[in-house]
């Protein structure tokens, strides 16, 4: 099996529930019970969970810079919980990532330092709302010719120009905005089809959001790109947005930690003209709903970057908040397609060596 080989942009919490995760799988993988909870697709392009080797990081933070991925994860403010897991030195340590004040050369230097690490995906992970950030890590990694996973909801995928780049380069571009395992998003999404399914009229719908990491500190005021890319995870045929707000970050409660804690409610009409409400409370350690999509998506990109496929590719477009052109534009059966057509790929790849 040849490993994912991974870099990462921004070495905050999802970067540490993502390595901390992969030594978890890792271990539960050699031990004599093969269950792997908390994992959807167990195989994605003949790559598991654990089948991922960390290349290069980049971050700003002085507290992070020149150490070792391993230690970097624990270090600054990152508040991911130490999972119990044996976390060895990586070899690899955090570069400093590209700053604003002069973005051009410190693409080009994070471009030639993608090249050296062989690295096939770069995963970008800065806090949200950093549009300058998000446009010169994919054009390092366009330029690099390695694949872009965008974990945030600023715009790479849904920019045609970045889009063309990623072509242009051969690889793919997954994004934008993940989609969290099991968060505020798509348990909303699911509620308000539920409620259409069965012909309840939707009134009004909330959905407030606290949390006590970073994100949700920078979500406070950098909340917008956030907002707008939740109202398109949830929207879908018929919804009139207007009927709905959402509140990204409704505060910073530090003593959450890195859980977050979401309020949902719904208010419908129901038989003549009668209501109907539902208010549900949803409690997660953020960044493990981070991680579990993260590994999904890291595999897709490298697999398909493996076989040659270019571009956005639809077995990513349920892990995501806003995948171009919107939910609409991928059914379910060209997402399972594309998810047979990696698999596919790397079974006949195996058959030949
Ligand atoms: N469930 C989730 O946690 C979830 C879901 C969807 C999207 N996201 C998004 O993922 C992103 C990352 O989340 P997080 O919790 O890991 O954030 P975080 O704040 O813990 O980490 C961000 C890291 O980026 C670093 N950074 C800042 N500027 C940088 C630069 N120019 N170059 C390199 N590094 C830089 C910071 O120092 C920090 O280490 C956020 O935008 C968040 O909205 C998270």
């Amino acid at each position: 099996m040849v490993q994912a080989r991974v870099a990462v942009a921004g070495v905050g919490n999802n970067i540490s529930a993502l390595v901390q995760g992969v030594r978890y799988y890792e271990g539960r993988s050699a031990g004599e019970d093969p269950e792997l909870p908390g994992i959807r697709r167990p195989v994605i392009g003949a790559l598991r969970p654990h089948d991922v080797e960390f290349v290069a990081a980049y971050d700003v933070s002085p507290a992070k810079i020149g150490l070792d991925v391993a230690d970097a994860i624990l270090a600054g403010k990152n508040n991911y919980p130490r999972l119990d897991v044996t976390l060895p030195a990586t070899g690899v340590c955090v570069e400093p990532g590209i700053r604003e004040h002069d973005p051009d050369a410190d693409v080009r230097r994070v471009t030639e330092s993608l090249r050296r690490s062989g690295a096939e995906v770069l995963v970008y992970s800065l806090p949200t709302g950093l549009q300058w950030a998000a446009t010169a890590y994919a054009t390092a990694a366009a330029a690099a010719g390695v694949a872009l996973v965008n974990c945030t909801p600023e715009l790479v995928s849904r920019d045609q120009r970045m889009l063309d780049a990623f072509v242009a380069a051969g690889v793919p571009v997954l994004g934008d905005d993940l989609a969290s395992h099991f968060g505020a998003s798509i348990v909303h999404r699911s509620l308000l089809a539920l409620l259409r399914e069965r012909g309840i009229t939707l009134d009004q719908t909330y959905q407030i959001n606290i949390g006590g990491n970073e994100d949700f500190r920078n979500l406070r005021e950098h909340g917008e790109s956030k907002k707008a890319s939740k109202l398109n995870a949830i929207a879908q045929d018929g919804l009139s947005l207007d009927r709905v707000d959402i509140i990204p970050s409704g505060g910073y409660v530090a003593g959450l930690r890195d859980q977050k804690v979401a309020y949902v409610s719904l208010d419908g009409i129901g038989w003549a003209g009668t209501p109907v409400n539902l208010e549900l409370r949803l409690r997660v350690q953020d960044s493990s709903n981070a991680a579990g999509v993260i590994i999904d998506l890291v595999r897709i990109a490298v697999a398909a970057r493996r076989i040659g496929l270019k571009g956005f590719v639809p077995a990513a477009a349920a892990l995501l908040k806003s995948p171009p052109d919107g939910h609409g534009a991928y059914s379910q059966s060209a997402v399972n397609t594309s998810f047979e057509e990696l698999d596919a790929a790397a079974e006949s790849r195996s058959a030949a060596e």
